[in-house]
């Protein structure tokens, strides 16, 4: 069994991104800027925010945090949107998700300028990702994708089953799965809530992509031998013994599964550190398309 260390992969791709964005500086070229949008102060929010603007920093680019009000209105953030889309000096930019309920999310991914969309979100990146013609992808699934790539695992007609269909995770990866390109080639089954077979699926699967953000829910019996494990879970669990009083679990009972495992990435340290490192990737393409 062998683990995909996503920190090790993610570490080795950051320091590719700033050699590139010195050796950009150094031609006098422009420095990738991203811009963050945060709505109010969810503290996972304001966590991976925090997390994604130092990550930018490392590597050499130049950021701008937008924080706006819990109480801003639909409008007013549009207007926000608008003024990032116009704002030459900005390269790329996220709206951090979710927004408050009163907040329409389609209708702000809606507005964000295409060619700037580095979360790949807007329907324009994710219809072009669909045929396979080059554009800003997702970042967890790009991120799984760069896993399956660095370690050689053979994707091409192998069975992939996605669990978890959400339009962030399982439904783009399960595209990405199926598209005539490497990793890509699988057969691919996305399952979700209302799939009656779970089980049977899982036991012919050679490649599990689990997105369903429930804790330990595939275990050792629903996997065959040889299997490839892409846990893109990350659950809170009390854990009175860390510093935060809690610890990250995956959607894959890690000690059973890993036995019956060809590959499997850890939770955490696995796919998470590569979606960090997607918005990267994401935010130098913008600037190498203009
Ligand atoms: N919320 C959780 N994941 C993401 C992400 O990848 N992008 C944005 N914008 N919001 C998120």
């Amino acid at each position: 069994m062998i683990i995909l260390d996503g920190k090790k992969t993610s570490q080795e791709i950051r320091n590719e991104i700033a050699d590139e964005v010195a050796a950009l500086k150094e031609k006098g070229g422009k420095t990738p800027h991203l811009a963050v949008v945060l709505v109010g102060n969810n503290g996972a929010s304001v966590t991976y925010v925090n997390a994604k603007l130092k990550d930018c920093e490392e590597v050499g680019f130049n950021t701008t945090m937008v924080k706006l009000s819990e109480t801003i209105s639909e409008k007013e953030l549009l207007e926000e949107v608008h003024k990032l889309n116009k704002n030459k000096d900005i390269d790329g930019y996220i709206v951090q998700l979710p927004l408050p309920n009163h907040i329409d999310d389609q209708k702000v991914i809606m507005a964000i300028d295409p060619e700037k969309d580095v979360d790949g979100f807007h329907p324009q990146n994710l219809g072009k990702m669909a045929l396979n013609l080059p554009t800003f992808l997702p970042a967890t699934p790009m991120g799984i994708m760069d896993l399956l790539d660095r370690y050689n695992i053979e994707t091409g007609g192998k069975h992939c089953v996605v669990v978890g269909r959400s339009h962030i995770v399982g439904l783009p990866a399960s595209i990405l799965m199926g598209r005539n390109h490497y990793p890509g080639n699988a057969t691919v089954t996305l399952t979700h809530s209302r799939t009656t077979n779970l089980k049977e699926l899982l036991k012919n699967a050679d490649i599990i992509i689990a997105a369903l953000g429930k804790p330990d829910f595939i275990t050792e019996d629903m996997v065959k031998d040889g299997v490839v494990i892409i846990d893109v879970g990350t659950t809170r669990v009390v854990d009175k013994s860390k510093k935060s009083g809690y610890r990250l679990k995956g959607d894959v009972e890690f000690e059973g599964v890993s036995k019956k495992a060809s590959y499997i990435t850890p939770v955490p340290g696995g796919v998470g550190p590569m979606t960090r490192v997607s918005l990267l990737k994401n935010t130098l393409m913008a600037v190498r398309a203009k």
